[in-house]
């Protein structure tokens, strides 16, 4: 008995195996079947390409081979030759084979294409298509660079908390996590429900970041990253939100907020190179499909952010530089004012055609974490705006003072009593620190040039949608 060869491997070493019989096990692409032999295309999801198969009508199981339809599991021992026809560098002629898993005729994925659409219906199969093996590898390594990147700088990697009993955010935005029967909750003198009789005996929810308790670990560890799943109850119906998402969060002591923009910056290149190196093919092939937001030469545009230093601008430039533009813009551009994402395109996709770091926005637009400028108006925030996306990562200097921080707690009306512990950080040999998040999804966009971000993430999670 053979041992399987991946697809990845067959392809990176091909030389080596022409002329060596070889088994390999996937599913059937296509078969197309002729007098005296057939054509079988298989693909075992380990790599861009699929390989060809040459049948003749003379080997055993012939007729079973010949006949499968699209989708069927099949395991086939063959000898590498090399390939007569274009593109391929090899193809394999079929000793013997065998039929693992049939498909019946409702098997949804034929040759012919499907939208996008249709294929989130069937998000169970979709990794089975070119184009979710090409997208889910681009994901897959792009987790790699980031534990890559980050061991390397020395960061420990912190598995923060799911559920929580702090609003990280301050936001409100929170999926409670309860196990109280909502048909009969308890409820207190005042007519609220009693969360003393919950689970955890208090209110609970489902995280909307790790970052409070990636900063208590930072003031430990010096360093540290978290990558895990976040949840934003958030009715953003967009094609760049999700209920359900994966954010990454260095958090560094002794670092200000120059430090971690650099490190953002470094990250995002980081990431860059690494998909080129190890996924030149997926790319290729993604930027090349019509749907993708991207040019094809969009490996080009990112090598061109890989060698580039990021421009970097203040809130107040940025409002500047948008109301000088003569662009017509849906929502306000006066001081003080949230910036859109038409505003952060107009940035990234018309005036500076590149990533951009916007730096200090006014408090009133961040959250109460954030470090106070000496203004007294803004904080030491920043946000990482690339084109097409726009915000894909959202950080800042933390308020160090105990002062400040309760303070702006206060104002924001905010119950301190939940927040102690991340209080008491600031009392117990507090120290300058920063911190960022990026969020992978719209990272995984950015690269591969998908347009939707419920096609980046296995199952997606959105309003009103929840399935598998
Ligand atoms: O800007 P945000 O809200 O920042 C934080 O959560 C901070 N605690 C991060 C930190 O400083 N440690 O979110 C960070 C990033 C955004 O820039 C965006 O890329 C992504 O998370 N993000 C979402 N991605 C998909 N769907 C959503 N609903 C998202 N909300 C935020
Ligand atoms: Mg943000």
């Amino acid at each position: 008995m053979s041992k399987r060869v991946l697809l990845k491997e067959l392809f990176a070493s091909s030389s080596e195996y022409v002329g060596k019989d070889v088994l390999i096990k996937g599913w059937v692409r296509s078969v197309r079947k002729s007098k005296k032999f057939s054509f079988i295309v298989l693909n075992d999801g380990t790599d861009q390409d699929s390989i060809q198969i040459i049948a003749d009508a003379d080997i055993e199981n012939y007729e079973a081979l010949s006949t499968m339809l699209t989708g069927t599991s099949v395991s086939i021992l063959g000898k590498v030759v090399e390939s007569q026809g274009k593109g391929q560098s090899i193809e394999m002629q079929a000793v013997s084979g065998d039929v693992i898993g049939a498909v019946d005729e409702s098997y949804p994925l034929q040759k012919k294409g499907t939208s996008l659409e249709h294929l989130r219906d069937i998000a169970h199969l979709r990794s089975r298509t070119n184009l979710f093996g090409a997208v889910f590898r681009v994901r897959h390594a792009l987790a790699q660079a980031t534990h890559k990147f980050f061991n390397d700088k020395g960061f420990y990697y912190l598995n923060s908390p799911i559920v929580t009993a702090v609003d990280g955010e301050g936001a409100g935005e929170m999926f409670k996590v309860s196990t109280l029967d909502s048909e009969n909750l308890p409820k207190n003198d005042k007519g609220e429900v009693d969360y003393s009789k919950d689970y955890f005996g208090k209110d609970v929810s489902l995280c909307v970041t790790g970052q409070l308790e990636a900063e208590c670990h930072a003031l430990g560890l010096g360093a540290v990253y978290t990558f895990g799943p976040t949840f934003r109850s958030e009715n953003s119906n967009t094609k760049r939100h999700l209920a359900e998402f994966w954010m990454i969060e260095p958090e560094v002591a002794f670092a200000d907020l120059e430090d971690v923009a650099e490190l953002s910056a470094d990250y995002i290149k980081y990431m860059i190179d690494y998909a080129l190196e190890h996924c030149s093919k997926e790319l290729k092939f993604l930027h090349s499909m019509p749907f993708t937001d991207v040019e094809k030469n969009h490996v080009d545009t990112l090598i061109g952010v890989r060698d580039s230093k990021f421009k970097k601008i203040t809130y107040t430039e940025a409002i500047d530089i948008l109301n000088a533009s003569g662009e017509k813009f849906e929502f306000p551009t006066t001081w003080g004012e949230e910036l859109q994402t038409e505003h952060e395109k107009f940035l990234t996709d018309k005036h500076f055609k590149s990533p951009v770091i916007v730096t200090d926005y006014p408090k009133d637009c961040k959250a109460f974490y954030m470090k106070l400028n000496d203004d007294g108006k803004t904080v030491r925030a920043m946000d990482v705006l690339v084109p097409g996306i726009g915000e894909l990562i959202g950080g800042s200097q933390r308020e160090e003072s105990l002062e400040k921080l309760e303070k702006r707690m206060e104002e924001m009306g905010m119950e301190k009593e939940g927040y102690w512990w991340y209080l008491e950080l600031r009392k117990f040999g507090s120290v300058p620190h920063s911190g960022f998040g990026l969020g992978f999804e719209r990272a995984i966009m950015y690269i591969t040039g998908m347009s939707n971000i419920r096609d980046v993430i296995a199952f997606p999670r959105t309003p009103g949608s929840c399935d598998f």
